[in-house]
């Protein structure tokens, strides 16, 4: 018996588990000069998130070739990375790529919340070894910040706007000075950032606004807008891809039809953007219409056709979980979802099966 974990049936690996062949052959390859403190120059960073044919590297984030660019060139420079935009965007994917990528590890990560403190943020004390001994190494326990100060790694800030303002704002002396201060340890007691040592923030635009960040703070950052995927294509590509991934072993129990994929993210394109295929215009819904929500509905209804359908997906399966699920608890999404159903989605129930089934599946609601 061997006491590694078993990383094949956990239920998320972090990227640098799942993709970790690449990594090393992409280190092997690597001949370019890397920035100091990485561990891959930013030209294999950028072949690991966008993919590589001809090296056999998936390509994982879709859209926006320069957004990597820029990232990369970001977090080669002093300030740092600030990702925002819409949930489901890719922006926690994205930091987590990028940090597995540039130092081995995404695992240096806080996790902002209403209830965030300053502790989360630098250090903390193990109160028994320092009632004994009092403030020393041993008895400071490290944030994940801390640790990736200490060792060159990069750091990741989840969901930076849900702190309070006071608490983001530890962040800019210590992204000013690459230091922190350990006043607890002597006046002039401080921990130096290792080079390679940078931040990636993430921030959702629905949380409090990124409006409410201290100027102080926003300056330190640069900030990328992660926008929701444009092309159909790429978007029906990543669908079933993920869709793949998420359904392990019962993928092969299950028969997808490619124009069912296409259906659902059609409906999810155009009600995202207010406008149909033929140019009509739509109300755009609170809920979340992005590209994971997608793959969560098609996974749902996966798992419907598997366990209590015939084995194989139907848009119906796919209207049942979008009506029954994503839109059952907010009246005014309910009735903008009824007319895009009344009017576009009724006009090709005429000409199409699939429409037809997702049409008359819906009316169940
Ligand atoms: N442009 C994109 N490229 C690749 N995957 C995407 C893209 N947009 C969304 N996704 C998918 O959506 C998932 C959820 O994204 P996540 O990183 O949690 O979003 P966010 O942090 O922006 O809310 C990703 O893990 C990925 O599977
Ligand atoms: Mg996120």
């Amino acid at each position: 018996m061997s006491n590694m974990p078993d990383t094949d049936h956990i239920l998320r690996q972090s990227a640098e588990q799942k993709y970790a062949t690449e990594l090393e052959q992409l280190k092997q390859q690597d001949q370019l000069l890397k920035p100091t403190g990485w561990q891959l120059s930013a030209h294999a960073v950028r072949q690991f998130i966008l993919g590589d044919t001809a090296l056999n590297i998936s390509k994982k984030f879709y859209g926006d070739d320069a957004l990597v660019d820029r990232a990369l060139v970001t977090l080669m420079g002093k300030q740092g990375l600030m990702l925002v935009g819409e949930p489901g965007t890719a922006k926690s994917m994205l930091s987590e790529l990028l940090s597995a990528a540039i130092g081995g590890s995404s695992q240096f990560t806080i996790q902002g919340t209403a209830g965030t403190t300053e502790d989360h943020i630098k250090y903390s004390w193990n109160y028994a070894l320092l009632l004994a001994e009092g403030p020393s190494e041993k008895s400071l326990i490290p944030s994940p910040l801390y640790h990736a100060m200490q060792h060159g790694k990069i750091a990741r800030f989840e969901e930076i706007t849900r702190c309070p303002p006071e608490i983001q704002d530890v962040l800019v002396s210590l992204m000013s000075e690459k230091q922190m201060m350990i006043p607890e340890m002597g006046q002039q007691h401080s921990l130096h950032a290792q080079q390679g040592f940078n931040i990636i923030a993430t921030a959702n635009l629905r949380d409090r606004g990124v409006h409410e960040m201290s100027s102080a703070l926003k300056r330190r950052f640069n900030f990328e807008t992660v926008k929701p995927i444009k092309d159909r294509t790429f978007e029906i590509e990543l669908v079933q891809q993920q869709l793949k991934q998420e359904l392990k072993d019962l993928y092969k129990e299950v028969k997808i039809k490619p124009q069912v994929i296409e259906l659902l993210v059609t409906i999810f394109n155009e009600l995202r953007t207010g406008q149909s295929l033929q140019g009509a215009n739509l109300k755009t819904p609170d809920a979340v219409m992005s590209t994971a929500e997608a793959v969560n509905i098609a996974h749902a209804a996966s798992l419907q056709a598997i366990y209590l359908g015939n084995g194989e997906l139907q848009a119906g399966h796919l209207a049942q979980q979008l009506l029954g699920v994503v839109f059952k608890d907010n009246a005014d999404d309910a009735k903008r979802l009824r007319y895009y159903l009344d009017t576009v989605v009724k006009e090709r129930a005429r000409q199409d099966n699939d429409w037809k089934a997702f049409y008359e599946a819906s009316r169940e609601f």
